[in-house]
């Protein structure tokens, strides 16, 4: 007995729409975060959870599953086998530690490379043709880890990054002025931590360069003040770990807005972790840090060459030289 009748003899329509799959490695605070943001913002047909911790994980999906009338078709998996990522388009790693209050993300680094070691490989194994988009911390570095252990082309292995970095900075700077984040145009790139970089050259309002926005406005131009506001981006996290223990919110619909630009091949432009070395004098060593990139179906679809500053571009290698001297600990 066919449910629906059918109004006249039509074969169904070829599929325009590929299906979509994302897998979210880690179902901890920002593993759920990213995957509840995925959901109600419809970015795929079928998301597959993993985690260690077999009932809690089991449960998240049964919980995310009963959310099933107020959402988008999805289908909902979860395992602790990795079989369960099979074809993904794009995998998620939000698996490790986190820091506690006080604590900084490179103290975090050794045990999140030692989970890395064992959850990259069956994880490249199911989806050989997925992109990677590391989260977990220290970001920079584990989407270094991620790239030498997955043997991925390099534009298909992208960390977060200062993707939400840029996001506290618009936010602040929006707050300062009076105006909306979007139409704030800011980014913060290099390391997503202590020594990340504010593009403060190319910062502009709703088109307008900031520097002559703030004199049309007869704002009075405080350079302590821009340095402040990046001050405070840098200290984002330590503020909200210290308040609620750990952060989740902003890095769900960061990881989700990138998520969206490259399942939806929107060739958009976003500030995130990319193989830098070659870019800015950035030499020594292969180090993946921030640079505004351009994001599409294939990953990684090119590095923009964006203006900075000799101080701008100075800062920046500097932020590279401190992950290389980190990562030459590793020996990897
Ligand atoms: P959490 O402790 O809530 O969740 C971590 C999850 O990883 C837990 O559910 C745990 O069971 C799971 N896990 C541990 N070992 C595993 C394994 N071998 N296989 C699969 N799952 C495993 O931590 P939270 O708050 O979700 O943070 C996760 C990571 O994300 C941390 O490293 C944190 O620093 C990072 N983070 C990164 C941000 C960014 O902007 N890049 C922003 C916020 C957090
Ligand atoms: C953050 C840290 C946890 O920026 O990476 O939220």
């Amino acid at each position: 007995q066919v449910f629906f009748k059918p109004i006249h003899n039509t074969s169904p329509p070829s599929p325009t729409k590929r299906h979509t799959k994302i897998s979210v490695v880690g179902t901890g605070n920002v593993g759920m975060a990213i995957a509840q943001t995925i959901l109600t913002q419809d970015l795929a047909d079928e998301l597959a959870l993993v985690d260690a911790k077999a009932d809690k994980l089991h449960g998240e999906m049964l919980d995310l599953q009963h959310a099933a009338a107020f959402l988008p078709r999805t289908k909902i998996l979860a395992s602790t086998d990795y079989s369960v990522t099979v074809g993904s388009d794009l995998c998620i790693i939000t698996a490790g530690a986190r820091q506690i209050p006080g604590e900084s993300r490179l103290n975090l680094l050794q045990r999140n490379v030692t989970l890395f070691e064992m959850i990259i490989p069956p994880l490249a194994k199911y989806s050989p043709d997925s992109i990677l988009m590391i989260v977990s911390n220290p970001v920079d570095v584990l989407t270094y880890i991620a790239w030498k252990i997955s043997g991925f082309p390099s534009n298909r292995v992208i960390g977060s990054g200062t993707n939400l970095d840029s996001s506290r900075f618009r936010f602040l700077i929006a707050d300062h002025l009076d105006v909306t984040a979007q139409d704030v145009q800011a980014n913060i790139v290099g390391e997503h931590g202590d020594s990340s970089v504010a593009l403060w050259s190319s910062i502009s309002v709703g088109g307008v360069p900031i520097l002559s926005f703030l004199e049309k406005q007869e704002i009075a131009y405080e350079k302590e003040t821009l340095e402040n506001i990046h001050k405070a981006v840098v200290d984002s996290a330590y503020e909200v770990i210290n308040l609620k223990g750990y952060t989740s919110w902003a890095i769900g619909y960061s990881a989700a807005n990138l998520a969206r630009s490259i399942l939806r091949n929107q060739r958009k432009i976003h500030p995130v972790s990319v193989l830098a070395k070659g870019f800015y004098g950035i030499d020594g060593g292969d180090v993946f840090l921030s640079l505004p990139a351009q994001l599409g179906r294939g990953g990684v679809l090119g590095v923009t060459n964006v203006h900075l500053t000799e101080e701008e571009a100075q800062r920046l290698r500097d932020s590279a030289k401190t992950l290389l001297e980190v990562q030459s600990q590793l020996g990897i």
